[in-house]
């Protein structure tokens, strides 16, 4: 079996699909670019600046947290993450792409002893509550995750749970109760590390230079990927495997994340706004979705590196195959030419599944696993004729390993492409003034000036005229 995924991109070159292709004379020019862009990243992690790099090479924390989930195994039913972007995504795809679809409805014996996973990354009302009445807080771990430990959606659904817990524990209990919780937050700042401090609950540290969409192989994601029985081993050597390769790799032409990063700059040039991630395996629909987050959040800036107004960016959009087929494929084979394509194609399903002959029908005698990668070539295929450039990461099978590969893969895609596209992709200016503003209207101390002058935008637009 091969070692690692591919990627194929024959289809976005022009001679596949004309105008809408990218020449090779383009890639190869990029690609003494590219030999600078690789000196920097590798540099920057040296210097220490990009943490994320160092993720999968520290194994040191690995014991620590198997031991831990360990001592859970079969006397806890639930394992409840507290976290929302960086801190919730990469947790859901982890479990979506190597657990049973409907792992939480399996047995503790079907899931020999390993927790249920919940994710609560929203605030909405209803969506706490139908959590809240399926689960027995008293057999429930709660993992608080917030790098900057003052996040009002992750601290609010914090309390709401403590609240809970409290319910179930006399003060003389407090040891046990202590039990249930485990926060993730940064090395010294935000009210969670002062929490950790003050009340001695089990902790894990998000280093300083770790990006929250680029955390998933810190104890962010590992922690309840141990809980729910995941080889977390396996998910960090797979990352070194693609962290490696292209650390020492500054030739473009055998560097995956290098490619990949370089094609969608070059055809973001030709107006392919749109990144589509296309897998075609439920198990890979979440991975889709922590995608989207890694490459709006990093490249979608208003400034470049010399602060000049850019607003540039991809927008990436998530499909599923075959189900998206139709949904979204018609638009994308006639709609404007404004899209990439990338199909996450998986070489080997874990089961196989016959269709059964009835009525003489010509699909009887066949195989979902056929009919599926029969529905992916031929969208390939017409996805080209139509002239639409897409790429194929081809991965041998879903694992722990490949897995971390996709991971390590995206995150370096995404390092990479920051530095095509000249703006910082470790930061998210607009996500913060979002939170300020949030920060101001839930009252929070320090924000009363911005909390008047931001109710009267929003009186504004509440007795608009333009209302129908
Ligand atoms: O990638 C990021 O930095 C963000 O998406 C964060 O993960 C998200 O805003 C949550 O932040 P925090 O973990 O500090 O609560």
């Amino acid at each position: 079996m091969d070692d690692r995924i591919r990627l194929n991109y024959t289809n976005v070159l022009n001679n596949r699909v004309e105008q809408h292709g990218v020449k090779l004379a383009e890639i190869k020019k990029l690609s003494k670019k590219f030999k600078e862009i690789h000196r920097k990243i590798e540099e920057d992690t040296r210097s220490g600046k990009l943490g994320f790099r160092k993720l999968p090479y520290n194994t040191k924390l690995v014991p620590e947290i198997l031991s831990l989930a360990e001592r859970y195994r079969y006397k806890y039913n639930n394992f409840v993450v507290i976290g929302i972007g960086g801190s919730a995504l990469g947790n859901i795809a982890i479990q979506q792409a190597l657990h049973h679809s409907c792992w939480n409805m399996l047995s503790k014996e079907e899931r020999k002893g390993w927790l249920r996973l919940f994710v609560l990354d929203n605030v909405d009302p209803v969506f706490i509550k139908d959590i809240l009445d399926i689960i027995d807080v008293r057999e429930t771990v709660f993992n608080i995750i917030s790098k900057a430990g003052t996040t009002a959606e992750c601290l609010a659904n914090f309390f709401v749970l403590l609240k809970e817990l409290k319910k179930c524990y006399k003060k003389e209990d407090l040891d046990k109760f202590k039990q249930h919780i485990i926060i993730t937050t940064g090395p010294e700042k935000g009210f969670l590390r002062e929490l950790v401090n003050k009340e001695g609950y089990t902790s894990f540290v998000i280093e300083d230079n770790v990006v929250g969409r680029f955390s998933v192989l810190s104890p962010v994601g590992l922690v309840s990927a141990a809980f729910t029985g995941v080889d977390i081993k396996m998910l960090l050597r797979g990352a070194r495997e693609i962290d490696t390769l292209c650390s020492k790799n500054d030739s473009l032409f055998n560097n995956i994340a290098g490619m990949y990063a370089v094609l969608q700059y070059l055809l973001y040039q030709k107006g392919k706004h749109i990144s589509v991630m296309l897998p075609y395996s439920n198990n890979l629909y979440y991975l889709a979705d922590w995608f989207r987050q890694l490459w709006a959040e990093s490249l979608g800036k208003k400034y470049n590196l010399n602060n000049q107004i850019v607003n540039v960016g991809p927008t990436p959009i998530k499909a599923l195959g075959v189900t998206d087929q139709h949904s979204q494929l018609q638009l994308y084979i006639e709609g404007p030419y404004d899209k990439v394509v990338t199909f996450l194609s998986l070489e080997k399903y874990s089961v196989k599944v016959d269709i059964p002959l009835f009525y003489d029908h010509y699909l009887g005698g066949k195989t979902l696993n056929q009919l599926i990668k029969a529905e992916e070539e031929a969208t390939r295929l017409a996805l080209t004729k139509n002239l639409r450039p897409n790429l194929t990461i081809s991965i041998p099978e879903i694992s722990p390993y490949y897995l971390g590969q996709l991971f390590q893969f995206f995150e370096l895609a995404a390092a990479y492409a920051g530095e095509l596209f000249e703006i910082n992709p470790f930061d998210q200016p607009g996500v913060v003034l979002g939170k300020e503003l949030t920060y101001a209207l839930m009252a929070r101390p320090g924000y009363e000036k911005q909390k008047n002058i931001i109710e009267r935008e929003i009186e504004k637009m509440k007795f608009s005229k333009y209302i129908v």
